[in-house]
């Protein structure tokens, strides 16, 4: 497994965000997440990205080292990348700068130098350039190299933000609500360039998302919370005929509109 989560837990005060979740992600898989809103699907990525502390007795193993609870660069660094539910671009950077931004996260220029000497740095910049205008491409947003990301609409800053993770060279990628926003058209693009990433660079991909079509398609296997409870987990057929699923929808409003929809259809 690349990613294990054992009895993970959030409270905030008297409310269980995330209770007792057992999750195993296997290397190369796309992994869907859903649950009404407030369900605590945001709080998983949280913990396993070390944006929370977890509550004693949680576990969280990537790539078989425990990051419980450890530092959120660490975290990166040993390759998981996430997306926020509300994007984190930054808006008087270009397109390229916010990717440049995303890889040196990664690297400690300081030391870099120290090591290396100034030309080799120099060099080492030239390549890293080079290697996010090739990223930018293969995003579409090639010819935006140089906008402000202030001025892209939507569709083009969620595709940003899914290049900025890239830029850290993940293992792992973890997507919050990538789709939130934009039109059937731009979902059904973005989409096709999460699948182009992942085996560009042979991604195992966890989606948080409340656009059904989108993990259906998508996920090989869907787990779903409720309250901060995992009430199912398997392939996409059987979570839509769940009845504990079904459920856990009916009544909810906004954004689960379309839920009810989808499982009302099928
Ligand atoms: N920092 C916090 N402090 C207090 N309560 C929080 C905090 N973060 C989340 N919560 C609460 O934890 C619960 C789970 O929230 P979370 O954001 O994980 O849900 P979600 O499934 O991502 O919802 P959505 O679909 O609306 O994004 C909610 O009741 C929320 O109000
Ligand atoms: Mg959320």
């Amino acid at each position: 497994m690349l990613l294990e989560t054992s009895s993970l837990t959030k409270s905030f005060g008297g409310l269980v965000a995330v209770d007792r979740i057992d999750l195993a992600i296997r290397k190369g898989e796309v992994r869907g997440i859903i649950g009404p809103n407030g369900s605590g699907k945001s709080t998983l990525f949280n913990l396993i990205s070390g944006v929370y502390r977890a509550d004693p007795g949680g576990k969280v193993v990537f790539d078989g080292r425990d990051i419980t609870n450890a530092d959120p660069h660490r975290i990166a660094r040993l390759g998981v990348a996430r997306t926020f539910q509300l994007l984190r671009i930054f808006g008087g950077m270009s397109a390229l700068e916010n990717l440049l931004i995303g890889h040196h996260g990664l690297i400690r220029y300081g030391t870099a130098s120290a090591i290396l000497g100034t030309r080799r740095v120099r060099a080492e910049e030239r390549r890293v350039r080079q290697e996010m205008m090739e990223l930018l491409s293969f995003i579409g947003l090639a010819d935006f190299a140089e906008m402000p990301a202030a001025e892209m609409s939507i569709g083009q800053r969620r595709l940003l933000a899914l290049g900025r993770a890239i830029a850290m060279r993940p293992k792992l990628l973890m997507l919050d609500e990538p789709a939130a926003g934009l039109s059937p058209v731009n979902v059904d693009k973005l989409l096709e360039t999460v699948l182009a990433l992942k085996s560009r660079y042979g991604l195992t991909v966890v989606i948080i998302e409340h656009i059904l079509k989108v993990v259906m398609e998508t996920c090989e296997t869907i787990t779903v919370l409720d309250h901060g409870e995992k009430i199912a987990e398997g392939p996409p057929a059987a979570i839509k005929e769940d009845h504990r699923v079904i459920e856990a929808y009916l009544g909810k409003e906004m954004d689960d509109a379309e839920v009810r929809e989808f499982l009302r259809a099928s």
